[in-house]
């Protein structure tokens, strides 16, 4: 960890059991003015993550696994150490399980593209759930389109949740690859992955699991989960944006093909054909993001200083410290479970009488971000009945003080827009 980052450390060993204090110094962009409340679209960035893209640039910069000179194995160290990290995050067993992609969106196609094309015909089966993001869908829709494999949805209860009954009963024979959501991007109710994975490997299905929105904010171990393949983002958990992983069981990333063909994913080519590199390289074609993995490296250093019982701890008291606040506040509906625990630090909410448009407007008239609209998950608006709602989403640098204004801008949201109560 660089310099940079050593506020935290400092300031937590002198105590207090809410990091927000200490963190806030290290993330550059926190300040006063504005409360930063859309931490489930992208998170910020530690001065140790924005410092170790710097430092890979300044000091590091070839295109790794190419160059045989210095420079390039510098570049390679650094690209290879973030895998390693990443493995010991993840609890993964090896460090070729783990792929280095844009974002969780390309990790989910590719496993769509490599192992659904290849392994789906008609008569088999794809499970998802309706309270899916986009990106754990489309790819879905594609792939029983092209393959003529049957797609299936399970419907979640009002509040989110997937019982383990529900989801056997929705396994029907001849499902071949199941993919459900560890923490819906909407409601923040979190599903029993282990349980599913279970499951789907006793009816002989393939398990994958959205991570996006459960890698930053939980300890998530893939050994212990059993899941077949995890898709996460870089840029939720502190990380810089255009860096993800695709963590796959070792056996199934053999068996399958490329999903990108280009630069060094290869063993050999000839004007006739090719064949392709071992792990991971077979699915890293072109040149990589190095300066992205340093960067998501050093977040991963940063989580693993402050550890999950801090980060948890904090996240979940401002998320019941906002949830009731909210409760409070006439005409607002939130989202899901009524229980504050459920929440995963996401609180979708409506407000009677004012476009979700408008009430992220007008918390931007008073510096708050939060997000509106159907945050890339229409089916499960479509579901819940809505067309829109607006997003709190907290990570654990937020403070009370924010939530304390975001609550006093949603009670003025319905005055401001002309109503009298
Ligand atoms: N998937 C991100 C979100 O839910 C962008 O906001």
């Amino acid at each position: 960890m660089t310099e940079n980052c050593r506020n935290t450390e400092k300031q937590m060993q002198r105590g207090g059991s809410c990091p927000a204090e200490a963190v806030r110094k290290d993330f550059p962009i926190l300040t006063e003015r504005t409360a930063y409340l859309d931490n489930a679209a992208t998170t910020q960035k530690p001065r140790c993550v924005i410092e170790a893209v710097k430092r890979f640039y300044e000091e590091e910069n070839a295109n790794p696994l190419r160059g045989l000179y210095e420079l390039s194995a510098a570049a390679t160290q650094e690209y290879e150490d973030a895998r390693e990290a990443v493995q010991g995050f993840i609890g993964a067993s090896f460090p070729e399980e783990i792929i280095f992609t844009r974002n969780t969106t390309e990790s989910l196609n590719l496993i769509a593209y490599s192992w659904a094309l290849n392994n789906l015909g008609p008569g088999d089966g794809i499970l998802t759930s309706v309270e899916e993001h986009h990106s754990n869908l489309l790819p879905w829709q594609m792939a029983a389109k092209k393959t003529g494999a049957s797609l299936y949805y399970l419907e979640p209860d009002r509040e989110g949740r997937i019982s383990g009954e529900a989801f056997r009963a929705a396994l029907k024979p001849g499902t071949k690859l199941a993919a459900v959501t560890q923490v819906s991007n909407v409601l923040g109710a979190e599903n029993d992955i282990r349980l599913f994975a279970e499951i789907a490997h006793e009816a002989g299905a393939v398990f994958v699991c959205d991570g996006a929105q459960s890698v930053p904010h939980m300890k998530v171990d893939v050994r212990e989960l059993d899941v077949d393949f995890l898709a996460f983002s870089g840029h939720k958990m502190l990380g810089p944006m255009g860096i993800g992983v695709l963590y796959g069981k070792k056996a199934l990333l053999e068996e399958m093909d490329p999903f990108l063909r280009g630069g060094e994913m290869i063993r050999s080519v000839s004007l006739d054909g090719a064949s392709w590199a071992q792990l991971p390289a077979k699915f890293e074609a072109g040149t990589v993001n190095a300066a992205g993995a340093a960067g998501l490296h050093a977040a991963i250093r940063y989580y693993e200083k402050l550890g999950w019982d801090r980060i948890t701890e904090a996240e979940r008291e401002l998320t019941r410290y906002a949830i009731e606040g909210m409760k409070k506040i006439p005409f607002v509906k939130i989202l899901g479970s009524p229980d504050p625990e459920r929440h995963n630090a996401i609180v979708t909410f409506t407000v009677e009488g004012v476009h979700p448009h408008d009430i992220a407007a007008i918390m931007d008239e008073d510096h708050i971000c939060v997000r509106a609209g159907h945050h890339c998950a229409q089916p499960l608006m479509n579901f819940l009945g809505v067309s829109s709602s607006a997003r709190a989403s907290f990570a654990f640098y937020n403070t009370k003080e924010e939530i304390d204004r975001f609550l006093v801008c949603l009670g003025s949201l319905r005055r401001r827009m002309g109503y009298e109560d």
